[in-house]
């Protein structure tokens, strides 16, 4: 036996406990398991695709999981009556089966409706006595070119996306904020951050959507209460005639939902964030805002026209790296504080 295999030895003796687990597999890359015993879990849409992901990982880890899904059709349209209760029913089927000591509990409301989500809320309280966790994952499409969009397909992505996302983050806060815990997730897209051809609706809310978590992780900072926003790309029902199928075994919802998870952890110290998943994939986006330009040069009254034309491939271009310091700007004191150093150097006369 050569010395580094000896030594390699009296270090697992010495460490013998931790070994025991490493081999156990209670012991990851030498930390704890994440773990969510004692604490509850509303996961809106878990039904299906992403939710469902979500619910069997928070489930396998100890936490007590509703499962929301009002069982519609992609667009949004309720399935059959016989059909009502499956979809949320045949996973608190799954998760019983695959983890018998799991507590979970089928909720069938749709989430853009008031009574709805506040009755979700007040039936997680009955059963469970609190809820530490929310995740804001139900959605619908009806995609369609803005110039044939109806109101009625505007209003029912509006109302499951955006306004289903405060109606569960507003009958859940005052519990947050009494218990003085809490971790909230939205879901975005891509669709919202860059916009797609027929999902102004979509689009409209996915990226409303970042504006309410992020207002949520500033008001939720002085209760403890983190607020995060994910950009997922997974093979799902809803994406089953976009994502052709040599893609779809790379982008298994399943892979996505470490990501929603760990932001749910106490461990996670993240908040106000918008974190991608796109398969194995993981990444960070923020804002950017260029360099700019002060226009000094104008009268007393108004901003010169003829000045502003001229300094427009600067104002929307300019992102070169001298200035990069720009693209650090992560909150709107800081953008503020920015904007009053522009203001300080060029003085007006
Ligand atoms: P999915 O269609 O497989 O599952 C969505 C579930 O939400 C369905 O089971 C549906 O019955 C449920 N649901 C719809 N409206 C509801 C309501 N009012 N109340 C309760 N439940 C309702 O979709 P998927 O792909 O799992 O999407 C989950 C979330 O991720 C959605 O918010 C979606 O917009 C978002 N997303 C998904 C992407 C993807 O690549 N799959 C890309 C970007 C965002």
């Amino acid at each position: 036996m050569n010395s580094l295999s000896s030594s390699l030895i009296r270090f697992l003796i010495r460490n013998l406990r931790t070994t025991k687990r490493l081999i156990s597999g209670t012991v990851s890359q030498g930390s704890e398991k994440i773990r969510f015993d004692g604490q509850t879990a509303i996961v809106t849409g878990a039904g299906r695709g992403l939710g469902k992901e979500y619910a069997l990982l928070l489930a396998s880890r100890g936490a007590n999981v509703v499962i929301n899904d009002y069982n519609g059709s992609r667009s949004g349209e309720v399935l059959g009556a016989g059909d009502l209760e499956n979809a949320a029913n045949l996973v608190v089927e799954e998760i019983c089966r695959l983890y018998p000591q799991a507590n979970v509990m089928a909720d069938y409301s749709s989430v853009s409706d008031e009574a709805g989500a506040r009755g979700l809320v007040d039936k997680t309280m009955k059963r469970f006595n609190s809820v530490q966790i929310l995740i804001n994952n139900a959605g619908i499409l009806r995609d369609k070119s803005f110039a044939k969009m109806t109101i009625e397909d505007w209003d029912l992505v509006n109302g499951v996306h955006l306004r289903g996302s405060f109606l569960m983050s507003h009958f859940c806060w005052p519990i947050m904020r009494a218990q003085k815990y809490g971790k909230i997730v939205m879901t975005s897209s891509t669709s919202g951050l860059y916009g797609n051809f027929g999902q102004a609706n979509y689009a409209a809310a996915k990226m409303g959507l970042i504006g309410l978590s992020n207002t949520l992780a500033i008001e939720g900072k002085s209760s403890n209460i983190s607020c995060n926003t994910i950009v997922p790309m997974a093979a799902s029902r809803m994406t089953q005639d976009i994502i052709p199928e040599e893609l779809a075994r790379r982008l298994k919802p399943a892979y996505v939902a470490p990501l929603v998870v760990y932001l749910c952890h106490a461990n996670c110290q993240t908040s106000g964030s918008v974190i991608e998943a796109a398969g194995r994939w993981f990444g960070r986006h923020r804002l950017q805002r260029s360099a700019g330009s002060y226009l000094s040069e104008a009268g007393d009254r108004e901003t010169s026209l003829e000045q502003l034309a001229a300094s427009w491939q600067e104002i929307c271009s300019d992102f070169s790296s001298k200035k990069t310091t720009q693209a650090a700007i992560e909150t709107f004191h800081e953008h503020l504080g920015e904007l009053m150093s522009v203001f300080e150097k060029n003085r007006d006369q």
